[in-house]
């Protein structure tokens, strides 16, 4: 389809449930004090909820964006433990959807993770919506069909401009924490077909211009050859992203 330059990279990094305030804060700090390749890639933090603020005033006026790793759909209300996207003012610029691990440990269903997506976009904040198949279904031959059910639920509920302001991160959960990433040819196929399916549902412009990442054990050592594939936008890290220098030499990697 397009060629990538057209579109930003974008490297999140996930830090899931490690670091608090403290800790979170220093690890931010050490990643602004990278010589990062700001000019032309995006860096997204997604520390847990309790680390948002610590965090954003470590890297406040640097060009690195704080995201959410979790939000609830509705705005307000008797709603336990959930976070909603108006609390998330001040605090986040981002917000991930669909993260396999939401979706296999808490139940989170394709209309959940479209759920959300709206609510993201309608607060303003740039959604990063994950999808990936499991190893079973892989090996069935059935990723492309999960991935279509996985992106059509979400993107039929959206505008094209609104498809376009959204990042995916394709996300095999067999990749996921295993050290076992997706040869860049998997990769970069899978994330074809996310396109376009992007493109069936919203569009030929909006599938060029939304940025697809890759995520699954990214590591220093696998980052270039994955991050320099045509169609591949830079990365969702999880584990790697804990560490300041392996982060800032995936994010190097992404650079064009
Ligand atoms: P790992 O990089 O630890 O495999 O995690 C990937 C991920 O789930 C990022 O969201």
């Amino acid at each position: 389809m397009t060629s990538p330059q057209a579109r930003r990279p974008v490297v999140a990094a996930n830090w899931k449930m490690n670091t608090g305030p403290d800790d979170g804060a220093a690890l931010a700090r050490a990643v602004a004090a990278e010589s990062l390749p700001f000019a032309q890639v995006d860096v997204v933090l997604c520390p847990p909820a309790t680390g948002l603020a610590a965090v954003v005033a470590a890297v406040q006026g640097t060009p690195v964006a704080v995201g959410a790793q979790h939000v609830f759909w509705e705005e307000s209300g008797a709603y336990t433990g959930e976070i909603s996207v108006p609390m998330l003012e001040g605090l986040a610029t981002y917000a991930v959807a669909g993260h396999s691990e939401r979706r296999q440990l808490f139940g989170e269903t394709d209309l959940d993770v479209q759920r959300k997506t709206l609510a993201i976009l309608s607060g303003g904040l740039t959604p990063i919506v994950a999808v990936g198949e499991s190893l079973d279904q892989r090996d069935a031959g059935e990723t492309l069909g999960v991935l279509r059910s996985q992106v059509t639920r979400v993107f039929e509920a959206l505008t094209p401009a609104e498809t376009a302001a959204c990042v995916i991160a394709y996300e095999p959960v067999w990749a996921i924490g295993t050290g076992r990433n997706a040869t860049p040819e998997q990769a970069q196929e899978a994330i074809g077909w996310i396109r376009d399916i992007v493109a069936a549902v919203q569009g030929l412009q909006a599938a060029e211009l939304v940025r697809i990442q890759y995520g699954g054990s990214v590591s220093p050592e696998n980052c270039q050859e994955l991050l320099c594939r045509d169609g591949i936008d830079g990365a969702l890290v999880g584990g790697a992203s804990l560490d300041a220098g392996k982060f800032a030499a995936i994010v190097q990697a992404a650079a064009p």
